[in-house]
């Protein structure tokens, strides 16, 4: 051993008794330097690195905190969220570090959840290109424009499991499955933190929101949520732990409860599971005034609140104050320990130190970049690419599309000329009159070559108190109800061939936008029946950031592309998909229902002792509706092509899986259409009796392959017992021998089947 080396194990050993043993030098280094500083910190000033106040220019919640320069100099922040402009975030962090009394500098966080200036799709439609390269690209690039903004800390990904399309942040996750879940995960925080935060374009990255937000009951933001053990840690956990392991440097707490305690301070799964069981040791913010809000779940004012999310193993506490203005009370009456705030404080420092902000605290204060990095043609090319990828063709019958740039096109529908509503929700730090609409993308795409005509058709809603509510931050500017129809139905009286663009506006889905009617809005469907009336080819480009019910649609439009929210590209991409320069190929994370009365409704769902016996027909005592199929619209997995691809036999190497060792499963794969294109092979397993009911399928692997038109693949799959391990009634991480399923397919629903026994 290094004599430096041993030396710093006998500072360490001596100042912080309660610290992990230091892996290496530069750990070693670090926790000397923050024992040393905190060494020379007040009570209140640990207390105020605990802090993190919005600074209010972005509006995310309902609280406002007061000046923050203020705060700043008297060391009463830990860092700061919401605020945008490169000016005045350096200069916030001036003060912190020439005019407060130890000179820490700040954390500066911000939203950016699928991009800063260049925006890309939303996260639901990103998992919908199954591409972890176009992911951790676009983190890349959203971390190169943050970091080149002021920003050092994003607050992404967001990775909870959603299995109801009810609840609006449906659209900011990786949608239902677990195994997706957990790889894009990864790919989120590769891109965000680079090899180890140290450049300058590498940021802090916060996993949330830790745990099973998105169960929420009913589907309503914020709500109650109960689950057993095994369903956490079979479905629900999985893409949090993978954040852990993949190095994830900061963990969000969630609203909701876990167990009947408010996760912010719940104790088993902030320390017991992250910390202890997953090994976590970077920092853990709570959500947004969440200490506070215990009050409301009937747990304690604010004073003990704080004192219980500390004991959780909370660090630091948006907004609420609690930690700021309640712990020092709380030390003094012996409810927390030194200890406790000293371990919290020293993990808000070594997140700092991790950044290199001691080093150089104004490492993400270079204004140059800020001219040079944000919003570069490069990063709109490649968020117009990735775009096109995320788009899923619902349906295309006849081959309506892709469309030939010529005659007269109209595009239709309050989505088609919306400036301000194509980047989809948490897009607040983005400028929408740098891009373009639909509109003019489309004018751009044909030339001389074709006409589009436009009319808007219809308002979001027929309601105007209605149509406030659901376009927030976003507005449209609304017409006459009647009049819009009229102009609608001129224009597509005029043209060849009518293109669609409805469904949701942007703020209809996120944060607080929780619905229970799924079906486009009754203004829009209204305006699409007239549409279809008039027996011009209809082609609906959809607009969402949540699966809809589109039973009508279905029947009656021939042509339904998906676009989701495709981010500032969104026109330029969907140009390219439409006329073809570009096939789609996302296929649905999501399952879409057919009736919001199936909900939740996902593909990896267990089966009942009674199962229904046919889905078309009612059969009573089955596990089955009376007025609806049990089968969903569109299935996980689903997404079509301009072109076909042909599955060939599937085959495995053996039917035995032997301990500890592989077989594979092949099958060719044929492109046998008129279009080059990307195809996703999915392969999905079945345990046919195990200790614990298991999923009548589960992902556990796929491969996107380009074929062009005429040529085959074979893809061969290798299966080992690690694909077939679960969480079993003990908890313990294990599989069962014996019979399994292995099921391949262009989707969840259309496979081919084998049964292979594991010893
Ligand atoms: C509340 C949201 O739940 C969370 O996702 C977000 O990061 C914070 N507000 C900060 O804006």
């Amino acid at each position: 051993m290094k004599i430096k080396q041993l030396i710093i194990y006998v500072l360490i050993g001596s100042c912080l008794s309660s610290c992990a043993v230091p892996k290496n030098n530069e750990e070693a280094e670090m926790q000397l330097f923050v024992a040393d500083l905190m060494n020379r910190m007040t009570l209140h000033e640990k207390l105020g690195q605990l802090n993190l106040p919005s600074g209010g220019d972005l509006v995310t919640g309902t609280v406002k905190n007061g000046e923050l320069s203020e705060m700043i100099r008297k060391q009463e922040i830990g860092g700061f969220f919401n605020v945008k402009g490169i000016k005045k975030i350096c200069e916030l962090q001036r003060i912190a570090v020439e005019e407060s009394r130890l000179k820490i500098p700040l954390l500066v966080g911000a939203d950016v959840v699928h991009g800063y200036e260049t925006i890309f799709p939303i996260p639901l439609a990103l998992s919908c290109s199954w591409d972890t390269l176009a992911i951790e690209r676009m983190a890349r690039i959203s971390a190169v424009e943050a970091s080149a903004n002021g920003i050092c800390w994003t607050f992404s990904p967001m990775v909870d499991i959603c299995r109801d399309a009810r609840w609006g942040r449906i659209a900011e996750g990786n949608g239902e499955d677990p195994y997706l879940g957990s790889l894009f995960a990864k790919a989120y925080i590769r891109g965000y933190q680079g090899e180890n935060m140290k450049k300058e374009d590498e940021i802090l990255s916060c996993v949330k929101h830790f745990a099973l937000y998105g169960a929420s009951e009913s589907g309503r933001d914020y709500n109650t949520v109960d689950m057993s053990r095994l369903r956490m840690y079979n479905e629900y956990l999985p893409p949090y732990r993978a954040a852990v392991e993949a190095g994830v440097g900061s963990v969000m707490s969630s609203f909701n409860i876990v167990d009947g305690i408010p996760a912010t301070a719940n104790k088993w799964l902030l320390t017991t599971l992250l910390r202890n069981e997953w090994g976590f040791r970077g920092l853990l913010v709570t959500d947004y005034n969440s200490i506070a809000e215990m009050s409301y779940h009937g747990i304690a004012p604010l004073k003990e609140s704080a004192v219980r999310a500390l004991q959780a193993g909370t660090d630091m506490d948006m907004v609420s104050c609690g930690f700021l203005n309640t712990l020092e009370g709380s030390l003094e009456e012996g409810k927390v320990t030194e200890e406790q705030i000293n371990t919290a404080c020293r993990r808000v420092l070594e997140a700092k130190y991790k950044l290199g902000l001691f080093e150089n605290p104004y490492k993400y204060c270079d204004t140059l970049r800020a001219q040079q990095d944000t919003y570069t043609a490069q990063h709109r090319v490649e968020a117009r690419k990735i775009a096109t990828e995320t788009f899923v063709l619902l349906k295309n019958e006849k081959k309506l599309l892709p469309l030939r740039r010529k005659g007269k096109i109209a595009l239709i529908g309050p989505m088609a000329d919306a400036r301000n509503n194509m980047c989809g929700m948490w897009s607040m730090t983005c400028t929408p009159s740098g891009h373009r609409t639909l509109l003019e993308s489309l004018r751009l795409a044909v030339g001389n070559e074709a006409e589009i005509l436009y009319a808007k058709g219809s308002n979001i809603y027929y309601d105007a108190a209605l149509e406030k509510g659901a376009v927030g931050i976003r507005p449209l500017v609304r017409g006459d109800n009647g009049r819009l129809l009229d102009e609608a139905l001129q224009t597509a009286a005029r043209a060849d061939v009518i293109v669609a663009a409805l469904g949701e506006c942007a703020e209809m889905s996120g944060e607080s936008a929780s619905r229970t009617k799924l079906e486009i809005p009754e203004a829009q469907q209204d305006l699409l029946k007239a549409l279809v009336k008039t027996g011009k080819p209809v082609v609906l480009l959809l607009f969402t950031g949540r699966p809809l019910v589109l039973n009508w649609e279905d029947t009656h439009i021939p042509s339904i592309l998906n676009v989701w929210f495709g981010g500032s590209e969104t026109g330029d991409a969907v140009a390219d998909v439409l006329f073809g320069k570009v096939n789609p190929s996302g296929k649905l994370t999501t399952t879409f229902p057919r009736s919001v009365g199936q909900l939740p409704l996902f593909y990896n769902h267990l089966n009942t002792g009674r199962p229904d016996p046919d889905s078309c027909i009612f059969d009573r005592y089955s596990g089955n509706y009376i007025d609806e199929s049990n089968e969903p619209l569109y299935p996980f997995g689903y997404g079509l092509s301009y072109t076909n691809f042909v599955y060939g036999k599937l085959r495995l190497s053996s039917n035995i899986l032997f301990k500890s060792g592989e077989l594979t499963a092949s099958v060719t794969v044929t492109n046998t259409g008129d279009y080059d294109g990307y195809e996703t092979v999915q392969l999905y397993l079945r345990d046919i009796y195990a200790d614990i009911s298991r999923p009548i399928k589960e992902l556990k692997n796929y491969r996107r392959i380009f074929l062009q038109k005429g040529e085959s693949q074979e893809i061969t799959f290798t299966i080992t017992e690690n694909d077939l391990k679960y969480y079993n009634s003990e908890l313990q991480y294990v599989y069962d021998p014996g019979e399994f399923e292995i099921m391949v397919g262009t989707n969840s629903r259309d496979v081919q089947q084998e049964r292979f026994i594991a010893e």
